[in-house]
């Protein structure tokens, strides 16, 4: 098992990175002396999986565990879901020194986590991430939160948990998209702050694909390092955490132009942080040679890389970025890539740039995917 600390004061937690960790999730919480009654969140797909198990060790330790069960995808990650999940927890009597079990993906533990900051004015919470994506970023950190039809994101509250277990074995069940989408983000650590991890990606690409456990645990391991490292750093995104952005400007535009339907979040950022290498390529100079490294480590993630839009669907993505919250005074800011493991934060891009960047050449035009809306 790895162990990676998330140092932050009083809300200090760790982040269990390893085989088999799930059956010690009820020893763990003893350890940590939370309350006897507990809500464990999970999504229709993931709780038939993993849900009666996990319920099974709590028991085993003491407590008193219910299952709540929301639908699976992006969808759910609404205000309605939190309402439903507040019921479930008052007729269940959680109460103050209850904690909430967030076992899932990405939705589910921004959503669990969200419920759990705002409950009772917040009670404690632990992490089970069961997607890559959400075991090497969104479990990390305590950015928790819903969507608004109006963009990603737009509800939430910086609000940690007691403990963050990343069960490999979890990923076993995975659909081969979602892994693929989760990649996008282990990527993107490489771009931003670290070229060896990079290099690495480039040179074990096909065992991270078959999901080789020790790659894996490596790999994710040192994702949660950075992640870590930023978020002690900069827990509220004052500065330093925006570089986590890279690529999510357009991304997040992306997946609110498609009604977070059409791309996974990773398939969003994938294209999003390939337009951003374009951009900084023009802006900051990176080079051809990392430029093209870059978009080809994507294609070889098995990562969509080009969007094909509509003038009108064009006009709705900017006006999906303009919304986004890294806008200030209207000016949309981006993280912009100096060299593959350096970027800039706070970039001014002209509209031109970023339309340029997201313009497929025609040569290529017939293979790209079309998003419909
Ligand atoms: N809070 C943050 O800092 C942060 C960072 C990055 C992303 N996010 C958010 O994370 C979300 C995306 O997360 P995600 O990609 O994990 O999506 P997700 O939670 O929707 O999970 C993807 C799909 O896989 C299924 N699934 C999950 N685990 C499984 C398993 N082990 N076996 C089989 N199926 C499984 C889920 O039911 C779902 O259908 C987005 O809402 C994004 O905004 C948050
Ligand atoms: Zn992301």
């Amino acid at each position: 098992m790895r162990v990676v600390n998330v140092s932050l004061g009083n809300r200090s937690y760790r982040i269990l990175i390893g085989g088999n960790l799930l059956s010690g999730l009820g020893a763990e919480c003893r350890r940590m002396k939370l309350g006897r009654r507990c809500a464990v969140i999970s999504d229709r797909n993931v709780a038939p999986a993993y849900g009666s198990r996990c319920l099974a060790y709590l028991v085993a330790a003491g407590f008193d565990p219910v299952l709540v069960t929301i639908p699976a995808g992006e969808t759910a990650k609404s205000l309605k879901t939190i309402q439903s999940c507040y019921d479930r927890l008052a007729s269940f009597r959680i109460e103050r020194g209850s904690f909430v079990v967030a076992l899932g993906g990405g939705v589910v533990g921004d959503l669990a986590g969200f419920v759990a900051a705002t409950y009772l004015r917040g009670i404690a919470f632990v992490q089970v991430p069961t997607t890559l994506l959400a075991q090497v970023d969104s479990s990390v950190g305590g950015k928790v939160g819903v969507n608004l039809r109006a963009g990603k994101n737009l509800v939430g509250a910086f609000f940690q948990p007691r403990l963050v277990i990343c069960d490999l074995n979890t990923l076993a069940t995975l659909p081969p998209r979602e892994f693929r989408a989760g990649l996008a983000e282990v990527i993107k650590y490489g771009i931003i702050c670290d070229e060896p991890l990079f290099r690495r990606l480039e040179r074990d690409m096909p065992k991270l694909l078959k999901r080789e456990p020790r790659t894996l645990a490596e790999v994710i391991a040192r994702c949660c390092a950075i992640k870590a490292e930023v978020v002690r750093q900069d827990e509220t995104e004052s500065g330093l955490r925006a570089i986590l952005n890279f690529g999510h400007t357009i991304g997040h535009a992306i997946e609110a132009i498609s009604s977070y339907g059409k791309y996974l979040h990773g398939e969003a950022i994938s294209i999003g942080q390939v337009a951003a290498a374009k951009i900084s390529a023009d802006i900051l100079g990176l080079s051809r040679r990392d430029t093209e490294q870059i978009t080809r480590l994507f294609e070889r993630a098995g990562l969509p890389t080009r969007i094909e839009m509509t003038a009108r669907q064009r006009e709705k993505l900017f006006w999906a970025m303009r919304l986004d919250k890294k806008v200030r005074d209207g000016e949309i800011k981006f993280v912009l890539a100096k060299r593959i493991g350096e970027v800039v934060c706070g970039q001014k891009v002209s509209a031109r740039l970023i339309e340029e960047a997201l313009t497929p050449k025609a040569a290529t035009r017939s293979s790209k995917p079309q998003i419909r809306n």
